[in-house]
């Protein structure tokens, strides 16, 4: 095996020579051993800085995710009427002071809202635009106009709000018409999506009544938390066939208060597979979020033979209550296993990654209903299914089911991002496996998540 030793790079930031484009080098170390410091985490933070600029007065977010996406966000809100002040920054993550007029107040942004890459900064803030009187556009880059929209413009609608948009109102550029005063809706989610269910709850705050949202299986419960947190009354149900039901009374007001953002386990779910399939490895992972509608990563890796030491601390984090811990992984074989459309769900942003856990399993983990992987930054089953079978992985897509046959060691080639942060980390961490060399072509976009992540994988090298 052909691992690296002494003074040998494990990421090299070259350019790759059959390509004009940046890339990054990866070679397999010898040993794993460290604890990298983790983003907070994504979706808490987007909501913290939303609900900072709904709530009048002064809010502090301690230790939020300092990614493009958050940054997005800050603009964003910044350019509603609130001061979005960065206050401390350490270890890639930021402190924000928020004053903010209220939502009430808002101002009515002089220049196009840009969401960059980022779909729940589109979405929420769509929702949180219907319910305010003012003219908005939210834009986006080339992959997040092609993400559809439909599925938040459609409700908002519906609620009373004017959405307009390309393709018959379903892409972005989308020019929203907020009203002061919504009509409740009682929604059905077509697909499971804590964003569109997000999105939903935010304009429910300006609709006169109750609005209800249901879906088939239960997302993350961010918002729900963090609305409770600041004094909104959500009220959930779960039925017997684990259909979920949220409800929320207009009009409402969001208080001000002051939070701390757990590590993203979304992050930590990159150590998890590359300390679960390097062959000597001991990670270490502090405060992160195992709230059960997040921690879905953790228990599909132990089903795979994982060895991931949870120690709970005492001390729940946030404003919110977000259940955090400390995790230590260390090297075990992995078993392949099935995973059902609700374990999609649940795991939805963790699947890139834990297919290549599944490609250094034995045996053939099967996914089934992944349809959703398509509709992410990039087309996820695509880009994922040819970076692996690139590195030699035996992969077959039959629709929206991926099927995944380990047991082959994987070897060093290309591998394309197509500019999406999860590819990104997973085909790196698939470089510490690989033998040789492994090229992983257009990684910048890591920073959308996780600032700092190569050079975070270069220092767990022993
Ligand atoms: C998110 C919800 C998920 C997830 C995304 C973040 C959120 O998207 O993929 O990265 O913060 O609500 P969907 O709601 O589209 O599934």
């Amino acid at each position: 095996m052909a691992a690296a030793t002494g003074a040998s790079p494990v990421v090299d930031r070259t350019r790759d020579p059959g390509s004009a484009e940046a890339s990054i080098t990866v070679r397999p170390p010898a040993r794993l051993r460290g604890r990298p410091a983790l983003p907070g985490d994504k979706s808490i933070s987007h909501r913290s800085l939303l609900l900072a600029l709904l709530a009048e007065g002064e809010s502090r977010i301690s230790a939020a995710g300092d990614g493009e996406d958050v940054r997005s966000t800050a603009a964003i809100i910044a350019a509603l009427g609130a001061r979005a002040e960065r206050t401390a920054t350490a270890g890639g993550r930021v402190d924000y002071l928020v004053v903010s007029p209220g939502g009430d107040a808002l101002t009515e942004p002089d220049a196009v809202l840009d969401c960059g890459n980022a779909g729940t900064t589109a979405r929420l803030v769509a929702g949180l635009l219907a319910g305010r009187p003012l003219f908005a556009i939210l834009d986006g880059d080339a992959s997040l106009r092609g993400r559809p929209m439909a599925r938040v413009a459609e409700p908002l609608r519906a609620m009373g709000a004017e959405v307009a948009g390309r393709r018959a109102g379903t892409l972005l550029p989308l020019a929203i018409t907020g009203r002061a005063r919504l009509v409740p809706l009682d929604h059905r989610t077509a697909v499971p999506s804590a964003q569109v269910k997000s999105a939903i709850l935010l304009a429910a705050l300006a609709a006169d009544g109750t609005t209800t949202v249901t879906e088939a299986v239960a997302t993350r419960d961010h918002t729900e938390r963090m609305l409770r947190a600041r004094g909104v009354a959500v009220r959930e149900d779960t039925g017997a066939g684990g259909e979920h039901a949220i409800a929320l009374d207009g009009p409402a007001t969001v208080a001000a208060v002051d939070e701390t953002v757990p590590a993203d386990p979304s992050g930590a779910a990159f150590w998890l597979v590359a300390g679960s399939i390097h062959p000597d490895a001991e990670l270490r992972l502090d405060g992160v979020s195992t709230n059960p509608t997040r921690r879905a990563v953790i228990d599909l890796l132990r089903r795979m033979g994982a060895d991931i030491e949870e120690q709970p601390l005492a001390a729940p984090g946030g404003a919110d209550g977000e259940p955090l811990a400390d995790l230590v992984v260390r090297s075990a074989p992995l078993r392949a296993i099935d995973l059902s459309p609700a374990d999609v769900a649940a795991a939805i942003d963790e699947i890139p990654v834990l297919c290549l856990a599944a490609a250094a399993a034995t045996g053939t983990t099967r996914i089934r209903g992944a349809g959703e992987l398509r509709h992410k930054e990039s087309d996820r089953i695509a880009g994922i299914a040819d970076g692996l079978a690139a590195l030699g992985a035996r992969v077959r897509v039959d629709g929206d089911d991926i099927e995944i046959t380990g047991g082959t060691r994987l070897r060093g080639a290309v591998t394309d991002t197509h500019d999406d942060h999860r590819l990104a980390m997973t085909f790196a961490v698939a470089g510490l496996i690989a033998e040789g060399e492994t090229i992983v072509r257009r990684p910048a976009s890591a920073a959308i998540s996780y600032p700092g992540f190569f050079a975070q994988l270069e220092g767990v090298r022993a």
